[in-house]
């Protein structure tokens, strides 16, 4: 007999139904166990011919969403920048960038997925702008002490001349987090020097994020991605207070300061803006969703989460824990009781445009430098490339299998690895260059995507492609496992159908007596999920297999496989 525990259950607000969920167009709660898949717009696929992904070539290739059978699609951004953070450095949020299209091709990308039943999410980045953000040329024009400039975050060097920055905050990108104007003020950049933050205790700050969001929610955009949601509400009293050891700039360090005290990230006061947010993403219907990317920890993550606030948050713990069973099931555990104990859905993300992709990443030793195995071109260890898509896929199955929502990123459909040895010198983050060429960043995941075997660049687009794709792409394209029994395509396109007719409530329980380091829970309704992350083959628990992630040895569950049973 199997012992049961129950991990999860029914919320105080927006309750889930407890039967399948309706991921129908007006359900206002479809996105609590929707598959959301990331497209990264620069890399997907360019219908103009001039080396970027494009909105038409978005809106071209949706029908492999469609096939796919995710809920919706999330884009990162596509607004006017200059590219200096990959369009998180954001010109103008109203507008799309013209070498990516026009607003009439992003509607016709929204008309078009919504034809396919895809919903659409974009990204809103209120951190920061682009230092070419007409605010900031005003703020640079109009001097120290200016309305333009308190916008932003200017103040006077420290030093007999104020040469020195005002405080030791680094940059999440390497270096000081100030930046010197030719006046002699300094301004304050979490993030790349062409990325000012905003000064969020500035109403017409406030403001005009309102209006973003109802620009586009007007559009018919059906939620929207936050980016670096924990870091808008900022200690800004004077004198501002240094940290005293670099380390202490980073999220990873938050665990060093009471709750909400840090001077720039997971500040209490964030959480009012996103309260009213929800008002005015609440005025729609069916209400507009959201998800938040706060790389903050469990309990406190989850308040962004809060029913009056976006509804959502990614879970990177999730992502950041190794392929291991009791390290995933504490981690899963953890993560649906902090999302239940707010009425949240639990979220799980396995790779984005941030992280080296899973199919690399799972089969790199605990511990390793990611940044190290970068630089070493990915040779330092070597990733089998066989092996790493076996646990990859694994990994897949068991996300699926696990209450919430799923966010895939596009590629990882395919199987794609991180692309670790592009040569330095077409690496286009700003990590490399800021961090002195110490860190390589994040291009081996933002390579464009194969669609065909053969041509310039895999059928991403006529021409070639801005970052290049190694030969080794050809095999991977859409054209190359289309319709190929086994193939990963095949197996995401399998497990997505199957997913939407076995969907229950939020709820998991797990089995208790099961073999070291084999995890396996229940769905209800006889919806089983059996994850062997040991070295060895073991027994399948009763029930008709639906879908393994790799083929059966001799009846059992080989070692780095998934199978989902029924009834
Ligand atoms: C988020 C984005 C990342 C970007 C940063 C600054 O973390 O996911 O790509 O560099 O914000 O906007």
């Amino acid at each position: 007999m199997t012992d049961r525990t129950v991990t999860s259950g029914p919320r105080p607000h927006h309750p889930a139904p407890d039967a399948t969920p309706d991921l129908s167009s007006r359900d206002p709660n479809w996105w609590r166990q929707a598959v959301i898949y990331q497209v990264y717009p620069r890399s997907f696929a360019d219908a103009d011919g001039d080396g970027l992904g494009d909105l038409r070539g978005i809106t071209r290739r949706l029908t492999h969403l469609a096939a796919l059978g995710v809920d919706a699609l999330w884009l990162s951004p596509f607004y006017p920048s200059e590219l200096a953070d990959g369009g998180y450095d954001v010109i103008d949020p109203r507008e799309v960038d013209p070498r990516l299209g026009t607003l009439d091709d992003f509607d016709a990308l929204v008309r078009e997925a919504h034809r396919l039943g895809l919903k659409v999410i974009v990204d809103i980045v209120p951190n920061h702008t682009s230092h070419q953000h007409v605010w900031f040329q005003e703020a640079l024009r109009s001097g120290p002490g200016s309305p333009a400039r308190d916008r932003y975050v200017f103040r006077d060097g420290r030093g007999a001349h104020g040469e020195l920055p005002p405080t030791d905050w680094q940059s999440v990108f390497g270096g000081s987090a100030w930046q010197r104007v030719p006046d002699g003020q300094w301004y304050l950049h979490l993030f790349a020097a062409e990325q000012p933050d905003l000064n969020w205790a500035n109403p017409e700050v406030r403001a005009d994020f309102r209006t973003t969001l109802r620009f586009w929610a007007d559009r018919g955009v059906d939620g929207f991605r936050i980016d670096v949601a924990h870091a808008l509400a900022k200690d800004l009293d004077e004198p501002l207070r240094d940290l005293g050891s670099p380390e202490l700039s980073s999220e990873t360090a938050l665990a060093e300061f009471p709750p909400g005290t840090h001077p720039f990230y997971d500040r209490d006061e964030v959480h009012e803006i996103y309260r009213d947010w929800r008002k005015i993403l609440d005025a729609y219907s069916p209400p507009r969703m959201a998800v938040a990317e706060a790389w903050v920890p469990g309990a406190r993550r989850a308040l962004y989460a809060r029913p009056d606030e976006l509804g959502q948050a990614f879970n990177f713990e999730y992502l950041q824990t190794p392929w291991d069973a009791q390290a995933l099931r504490r981690v899963i555990t953890e993560s649906l009781e902090t999302a239940n104990a707010v009425g949240a859905s639990a979220t799980w993300v396995l790779s984005n445009h941030d992280v080296v992709r899973h199919t690399s990443r799972l089969m790199l030793p605990p511990g390793t430098d990611e940044n190290a195995w970068l630089l070493s071109g990915g040779h330092a260890p070597a990733v089998d490339p066989d092996a790493g898509l076996r646990r990859a896929r694994a990994a897949t199955l068991l996300m699926l299998a696990l209450p919430g929502s799923s966010y895939v990123y596009q590629g990882e459909e395919l199987g794609l690895p991180e692309v670790a040895d592009l040569p330095t010198e077409v690496l286009q983050d700003p990590i490399w260059e800021q961090t002195g060429r110490v860190r390589k960043g994040r291009d081996g995941c933002r390579v464009p995507l194969p669609w065909t075997t053969t041509g310039p660049s895999y059928g991403f687009g006529p021409s070639g492609a801005w970052l290049p794709q190694p030969p080794s792409f050809a095999g991977y394209s859409v054209e190359a496992q289309d319709g190929v029994e086994g193939s990963t395509l095949e197996l995401y396109r399998t497990a997505l159908r199957l997913r939407r007719k076995l969907l229950q409530d939020e709820t998991l329980c797990w089995a208790e007596e099961t073999p070291p380091g084999v995890l396996q829970f229940d769905r209800g309704d006889g919806w089983r999920c059996v994850a062997n992350l040991s070295g060895e083959p073991v027994s399948l628990p009763a029930g008709e297999v639906l879908l393994t992630s790799a083929p059966l040895e001799d009846g059992r569950l080989g070692p780095d496989t998934t199978a989902w049973l029924g009834r």
